[in-house]
C-alpha cells in the first residue's frame, strides 16, 4: 500500500477494546476523565499529592516555578532517588525481595534483592568518592543491560554524581563525543558483553574513545571474567576490588530537587547529539507515578521492560520509575531472539511475567517468526502490555494482543521521549485502547495537534504535536546548549514541539505518525540524519552525504544514504562495504545505512541546506509538495 492510503486507513481506524473487567478492578486509576480533569485544574495540587507517596529528606516550599521556557519543580526540597528506590523498601521490611532477575544469553540467571542492591550500590558509591568523584561531576556509564550497570547509575545518584549512559552498541566515535561533551571524570565499563553467542569487547572501545583525553581521570571496568585487565594502566580500576574493598553503608547525598541527576545524549537534528538533562524531584515523581499507573503496579508483580540501559526507557522504566515502586522485574542481555525466537517467551513462562514492556519493532519481527514460538509458551501470568519507541502499526497490535495477551490482556502504547522524561500519552488499563493510537494525555499533561503557527487543527487531521504547559518530568536543559533546549519552545511560540506528526480523534485519542524533523527511527533507536551524514563525510571519498529513512516492515524505518564521491573516487560495491563499515565504527550497528546510492548531485535550498524531503519523496514515488526554495 503507498503510504498515503496507508495514512488514510489509520485515521479511520474505530476499533475499540475494552479492558477485561478483572484488570479495571485492581486498576489504580479506574476513573480516567474525572481525575483528568482535576489534574489540569490544579496541577501543582496533584503533583504534590504525588509526591507525598515518596520520601523527601526536606519537602518542597513551592510545587512549581514556572519561567517560561524555564520550569522548576518542588523548590526546595530535598531528597535522594537512590533513598526512594532502594532504602525506602528495605526500610519497610522488604529488604529480603527480588529487585532484579537478570538472565544472560545462556540462560544464567542471578537475583539480587533489594537489601543486596542497596549494598551493592552503597559500597560503589564509596567506591567512586575514594576515586575522588563528587556531587556534581560527570560520569559515562558504557555497560550491558545487567545488574552492574544498573548499580553504577544508582551509585552516581547516590552521591550525587552525574551520569551519562551511552548505549554499549555505539561505537568508539559516538561514545567519545558523548564523554568529550560531558567532561566525564571517570568512566564505568565492563570487558566486553554477548551477544548472538559472541562476545563483543567494550574495553577496547573506551581506551580508544578516551586516548587523549585527560579529563578522564580513571576507568572502572568490571572484568566479568577476570582475564582483561593487565594492571599495567593506572587509570584501571576492577568493578568488583571497588566494591568490595569499600564500606558498604554511604548515606545517600542530600540532594535538591532540582539538582541535576543525569544527562543522556539523544540524536537531533544537527550532527552533534544533544545532552538532555534531567534533575532529581520531578523526574523521580513522574517516573514513579506512570510506572504506577499505566503499568498498574502492584506488591506483587513481576515486571520486564525488555529496553536497554542505554535509553531513556531504561532510564525510567527499568531502573527509576519501577524500583520507585519496589516490585519485581526481569532484565536481559544479548539479543531478543537468540539462541531461538523462543527466549522472550520462555521467561514470560518461567517467571510468570504480569507486565511487559516492549517496542513494536520487536513485535515485528516475532510476527516474522511466526506465532508458532510463543504458542509454545504458558504467557497467561500476563495481564498488561506496553509498548513503546514508535507508532504500533495496527497489525502488529492485534498479533501482540492475540498471540502474546492471549486476547485478555491491556495493550498501553506510550507515547514520549527522552526528553519527557515519562510517559505523556498513553492509554491507562482502565479505559478501552483502540489499535494505533497512542491514547490520551497523563495526568495534567496537556497535548495538542497545531499547524506551523500555532493554530489547532480540527480532528483527524495531521500536525504538529505540541505539549502546552510544563511537566514534572521534562527535560531542564541540553548540557552546555541552552539555546537547543530553548529551541524545544520557541519554534511554536509558547508550546513545547515534540517534533512528531501526529492527529487527534473526537473522542481525544492521539494517534502518533512519525517524526516531523530530521530525526530516523531505526527500530525504536533515534537517529539524527546529520549524525550518519557527517559520519559518513569523514571518510576520505566522500564529499557529500544526504540520508533518509524509508519504510521498513521490521525496524519500522531503515537508513538510506545519497553519497557524492570526491574527484578520484569512483562507485564500487567495495566502496559501499567499506562505508558502511566505516559508520559503524564512527556510530555503531544502529546507524549502519541499509542502502548507499551513489549520485552527483543533491537537492538544495538557496542557503545550501539539504532538502531531504525531495529525496524522499522521490524515493518513495510521493509528491515532492513545495519547491520553492529548491536553488535547481
Ligand atoms: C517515538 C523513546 C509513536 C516518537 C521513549 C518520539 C513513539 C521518539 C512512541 C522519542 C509511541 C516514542 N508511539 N511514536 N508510543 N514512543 N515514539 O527519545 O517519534 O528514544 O518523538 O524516547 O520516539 O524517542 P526517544
Amino acid at each position: 500500500m503507498a503510504e498515503k492510503e496507508k495514512l488514510e486507513v489509520l485515521l479511520k481506524v474505530k476499533e475499540k477494546y475494552e479492558p477485561p473487567k478483572e484488570v479495571v478492578d485492581r486498576a489504580w486509576v479506574k476513573d480516567y476523565e474525572s481525575l483528568y480533569k482535576e489534574s489540569v485544574q490544579d496541577r501543582e495540587g496533584f503533583w504534590a499529592k504525588v509526591a507525598e507517596e515518596l520520601e523527601w529528606f526536606k519537602k518542597w516550599d513551592k510545587v512549581l516555578e514556572w519561567n517560561y521556557p524555564y520550569a522548576k519543580w518542588f523548590l526546595g526540597a530535598k531528597t535522594n532517588i537512590t533513598y526512594n528506590c532502594l532504602d525506602r523498601h528495605v526500610k519497610s521490611g522488604k529488604r529480603n525481595k527480588v529487585a532484579y532477575i537478570f538472565v544472560d544469553e545462556d540462560n544464567n540467571e542471578r537475583k539480587i534483592t533489594y537489601g543486596e542492591l542497596l549494598e551493592l550500590v552503597s559500597r560503589l558509591a564509596n567506591g567512586l568518592k575514594s576515586l575522588g568523584v563528587k556531587k556534581g561531576d560527570r560520569v559515562s556509564i558504557y555497560m550491558p543491560t545487567t545488574i552492574e550497570g544498573v548499580a553504577s547509575m544508582l551509585a552516581c545518584a547516590r552521591i550525587g554524581a552525574i551520569h551519562s549512559v551511552v548505549f554499549a552498541g555505539f561505537s568508539e566515535g559516538a561514545l567519545r563525543t558523548r564523554i568529550e561533551d560531558a567532561k566525564a571524570k571517570v568512566v564505568i565499563t565492563s570487558s566486553y558483553t554477548k551477544r548472538r553467542g559472541k562476545r563483543v569487547d567494550l574495553l577496547p572501545t573506551v581506551e580508544n574513545a578516551i586516548d587523549g583525553l585527560e579529563f578522564v581521570e580513571k576507568v572502572v571496568v568490571w572484568d566479568r571474567d577476570g582475564d582483561t585487565l593487565s594492571g599495567d594502566s593506572s587509570k584501571f580500576v576492577e568493578f568488583y576490588e571497588l566494591v568490595n574493598s569499600s564500606s558498604p553503608e554511604c548515606e545517600p547525598e542530600e540532594m535538591d530537587a532540582e539538582d541535576p541527576l543525569f544527562i543522556l545524549y539523544t540524536s537531533g537534528t544537527t550532527g552533534k547529539p544533544k545532552g538532555v538533562l534531567h534533575t532529581t524531584g520531578g523526574y523521580m515523581v513522574q517516573t514513579y507515578f506512570t510506572s504506577k499507573v499505566v503499568f498498574d503496579l502492584h506488591e506483587d508483580d513481576i515486571y520486564w521492560c525488555s529496553a536497554d540501559i542505554g535509553w531513556i526507557t531504561g532510564h525510567s522504566y527499568i531502573v527509576y520509575g519501577i524500583l520507585a515502586n519496589g516490585v519485581t522485574s526481569v532484565i536481559t542481555e544479548g539479543a531478543p531472539d537468540y539462541p531461538n525466537p523462543g527466549r522472550w517467551w520462555s521467561y514470560i513462562e518461567k517467571y510468570r511475567v504480569n507486565v511487559f514492556y516492549t517496542a513494536p519493532t520487536a513485535i515485528r519481527l516475532f510476527m516474522k517468526y511466526g506465532e508458532e514460538w510463543p504458542a509454545k509458551y504458558d504467557l497467561s501470568s500476563l495481564r498488561i502490555l506496553g509498548s513503546v519507541g514508535e507508532p504500533i502499526n495496527p497489525e502488529a497490535w492485534h498479533w501482540y494482543y492475540k498471540h502474546i495477551g492471549g486476547q485478555r490482556c491491556v495493550i498501553v502504547d506510550t507515547w514520549w521521549q527522552t526528553e519527557t522524561g515519562a510517559h505523556m500519552i498513553t492509554t491507562v488499563p482502565s479505559y478501552p485502547a483502540k489499535p494505533g493510537k497512542a491514547g490520551k494525555p497523563m495526568f495534567s499533561v496537556e497535548v495538542d495537534v497545531v499547524d506551523k503557527d500555532g493554530n489547532r487543527l480540527p480532528p483527524d487531521t495531521v500536525g504538529f504535536l505540541v505539549v502546552k504547559t510544563p511537566w514534572p518530568s521534562m527535560l531542564r536543559t541540553c548540557w552546555g546548549e541552552p539555546e537547543r533546549y530553548e529551541k524545544y519552545w520557541n519554534t511554536i511560540q509558547g508550546v513545547y514541539f515534540a517534533g512528531d506528526l501526529a492527529s487527534y480523534d473526537e473522542e481525544g485519542y492521539v494517534m502518533i505518525l512519525g517524526r516531523a524533523d530530521d530525526v530516523i527511527n531505526v527500530a525504536g533507536h533515534r537517529i539524527g540524519t546529520m549524525e550518519v551524514e557527517s559520519a559518513l563525510v569523514d571518510h576520505p571519498a566522500v564529499a557529500e552525504a544526504a540520508v533518509i529513512g524509508k519504510p521498513h516492515e521490521v525496524k519500522g524505518e531503515s537508513i538510506k544514504a545519497f553519497v557524492i564521491l570526491k574527484k578520484g573516487h569512483e562507485p564500487s560495491e567495495n566502496l559501499i562495504e567499506e562505508l558502511k563499515l566505516h559508520v559503524r565504527k564512527v556510530l555503531g550497528p544502529v546507524a549502519v545505512p541499509d542502502e548507499i546510492e551513489f549520485i552527483d548531485k543533491l537537492p538544495k535550498t538557496r542557503s545550501g541546506k539539504i532538502m531531504r524531503r525531495i529525496l524522499k519523496a522521490q524515493e518513495l514515488g510521493l509528491e515532492v509538495g513545495d519547491v520553492s526554495t529548491l536553488e535547481d
